[in-house]
């Protein structure tokens, strides 16, 4: 028989040091002041362009964004360097993204009142992989003692949801009795922190999700998923280049084209209708009305695209209670983002209440998952 498939757990790390708006602005204010004036001749004759200042005012009009954590603060400051100091780690060492999505694990497991031996599986599913291999979730897998597998899968900034549906559908059918959705997410490391357009994005964090079947039925606090659903359609408008075929040491140049760029405007205008549709679709097929969903948990990118996406399947303005927000604090943070809004945002829920956890971003790409608290 089918298994009822569960999350019965999620846990967050937080990196200890932030970066607010304000201070982000200065240093990259002070390289502005600093290129311009290296190529004050050129810029005079008109041989190069000025660099222009970038604005906190602009920064959380444009996009709602207050601050950011970062895995290196010291780093992306340093107007002569802007990008996180993070240390090589020898291949004895865990790696950090193993060190951080551990932590976010251990919590999802203490929450679900669960240990390693109850667990089959570690899906590392997330946008900012630090190496090619061995897949990120096979070491986790190792940290954690869990017997079984592991695997490292990139969707964007939808990752997590479609961890979320690779995990229930093993639990499901059978093939694993629970698995660890992890996103563990260093977007600092992809950030062109020298790009006005987009240097105040991102930040780093990692979550999991313990996705559970049960032998005895769904306990109290249960959030059992009642659908997923999973939708991209290629665009070249959100791109990362990086690896091992787009070296640019030949001629040499910037590694400008091998970071995080993007058409913001046109990634609004292409993924609100595409996500409210396959939200708005979802629950009609699962037959639930929009109006009755507790919360929305969305993929946290920018606070005006949300708020037309829960507009879009609600029909009305969405309250911070209908769709929390929390790239305020944290950027956006890929595919963590929605998580850590369920994360910090799902002790309210009441037994029996619906809520929709949905991320986005590159590929395009989107995923929505339906779930009921028991
Ligand atoms: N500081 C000050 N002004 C800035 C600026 C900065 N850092 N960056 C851009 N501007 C200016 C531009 O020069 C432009 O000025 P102009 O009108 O005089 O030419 C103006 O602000 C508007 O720029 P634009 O890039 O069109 O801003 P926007 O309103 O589209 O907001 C984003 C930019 C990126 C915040 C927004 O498009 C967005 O978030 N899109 C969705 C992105 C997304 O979800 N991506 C997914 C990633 S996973």
């Amino acid at each position: 028989m089918a298994q009822t498939v569960l999350i019965r757990g999620s846990g967050l790390y937080t990196p200890e040091h932030s970066i607010s708006n304000e201070e982000l602005v200065e240093s990259f204010n002070q390289y502005v002041a600093n290129y311009n004036s290296e190529h004050a001749d050129a810029i005079a004759r008109g041989d190069t362009e000025p660099l222009v200042p970038s604005a906190a005012e602009f920064i959380e009009k444009a996009s709602g964004i207050k601050s950011r954590y970062v895995l290196d603060r010291e780093g992306v400051l340093d107007p002569e360097r802007m990008r996180p100091r993070l240390r090589t780690r020898g291949n004895d060492e865990p790696s950090v993204m193993c060190e951080i999505g551990e932590a976010a694990c251990r919590e999802a497991l203490a929450q679900a009142g669960m240990a390693a031996e109850d667990v089959d599986g570690v899906i590392v599913a997330c946008s900012n992989m630090q190496r090619a291999y061995p897949a990120v979730a096979v070491e986790l897998q190792a940290a954690l003692g869990i017997e079984g597998w592991g695997y490292d899968m990139n969707v964007a900034c939808a990752s997590a949801a479609f961890g979320i549906q690779t995990a229930a559908d093993a639990v499901r059918n059978g093939s694993a009795r629970a698995v660890l959705v992890v996103s563990p997410e260093i977007c600092s490391g992809h950030l062109n922190f020298r790009d006005r357009d987009s240097h105040f994005i991102f930040g780093d964090a990692a979550t999991a999700v313990l996705v559970t079947g049960s032998e005895t039925g769904p306990e109290p606090g249960d959030f059992e998923v009642l659908g997923t659903r999973l939708r991209t359609q290629f665009s070249n408008n959100i791109r990362n280049n990086a690896g091992f075929l787009n070296r640019s040491e030949d001629p040499p140049r910037s590694d400008a084209d091998r970071l995080f760029v993007q058409n913001g405007r046109k990634v609004f205008k292409d993924v609100v209708p595409m996500v409210s549709e396959l939200i708005g679709g979802h629950l009609r097929d699962l037959d639930i009305d929009p109006h009755s969903v507790r919360r929305f948990y969305l993929h946290q990118a920018n606070l005006g695209m949300n708020e037309y996406i829960a507009r879009r399947v609600l029909g009305r303005d969405a309250t911070r209670d209908d769709a929390p927000v929390i790239l305020d604090e944290y950027a956006n943070t890929s595919s963590a983002g929605s998580v850590i809004a369920f994360h910090k945002h799902r002790a309210d829920i009441a037994a029996g209440d619906i809520v929709v956890l949905s991320g986005f971003g590159a590929g395009y790409s989107a995923g929505s998952v339906v779930m009921r608290r028991h």
